[in-house]
């Protein structure tokens, strides 16, 4: 048991297995699909939206949540990951605006439950797309994170800081709070897809998928979830 990994040979054929699984989730009458942003997920969304030309792929009856935002940045900002969905794959004639949720950045803990709740009344999430941090954090759950924790607002590590300051405008800083569903909200997906591309994430993967299940790791809790499936390149991979 534990987390099924397959190693394939480049960050291309990590992308086209995850979009194929996505293709097929979405082969069902009303999937709910969990996603994530950052880079190693853009090849998955370039590879959606190939498979979006006409007559092709349909994600109209679909509905979406991702996994965080950042907090404090104003609607509309460039290096939002509303923004970057907007941009990679909900264009208005594909996906229909309000069958795509994230947390809302600058909500308190009202919102953050309305969010837990929208995702309740959607049916629970099907399939989830997991990226995983340098430092082994999945969605903005940060070392230490509880593993049953939900939906609520964190502080960013300056690692993670810094890890994502090439996404902002020179000037910007990049926020230092954010909204993100909990390890525990991302545990209660049906399925999991974790992936993991380049030589900078190879260690956090071997801690993740072969070290202890500790709060040190958060993506060491996938461990406990009975259908994971990880998509590494051989770089991210060297360490397994
Ligand atoms: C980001 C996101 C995560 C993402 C991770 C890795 O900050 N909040 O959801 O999986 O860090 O990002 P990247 O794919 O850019 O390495």
């Amino acid at each position: 048991s534990g987390p099924r990994v397959e190693i394939l040979d480049s960050a291309t054929d990590v992308a086209e297995r995850a979009a194929a699984r996505i293709a097929a989730a979405c082969a069902a009458p009303s999937p709910v699909l969990g996603l994530a942003t950052g880079r190693t997920p853009l090849a998955v969304y370039a590879a959606l939206r190939e498979r979006i030309a006409p007559g092709g792929l349909r994600l109209d009856h679909a509905t979406f949540f991702n996994l965080d935002e950042y907090a404090g940045l104003p609607p509309g900002h460039p290096a939002s990951f509303a923004s970057y969905m907007r941009r990679e794959l909900f264009d208005p004639a594909s996906v229909p605006e309000g069958r795509w949720h994230l947390p809302d950045g600058n909500g308190g803990p009202a919102e953050a439950d309305g969010y837990e709740a929208a995702i309740a009344a959607a049916g629970g999430i099907g399939l989830q797309l997991l990226g995983i941090g340098r430092n082994g954090h999945v969605g903005f759950n940060e070392p230490g994170a509880a593993h049953d924790s939900r939906t609520r607002r964190v502080r960013l590590t300056e690692q993670t800081r810094q890890a994502n300051a090439p996404d902002f405008p020179a000037g910007t800083p990049v926020p230092e709070h954010a909204v993100t569903m909990g390890i525990g909200t991302i545990l209660e997906a049906r399925e999991i897809l974790l992936l993991a591309t380049g030589a900078a994430k190879a260690e956090a993967l071997a801690a993740a998928l072969e070290g202890p299940v500790t709060e040190a790791v958060p993506a060491s809790a996938l461990q406990r979830h009975p259908r994971v499936t990880v998509l590494c390149d051989v770089a991210a991979g060297r360490n397994l």
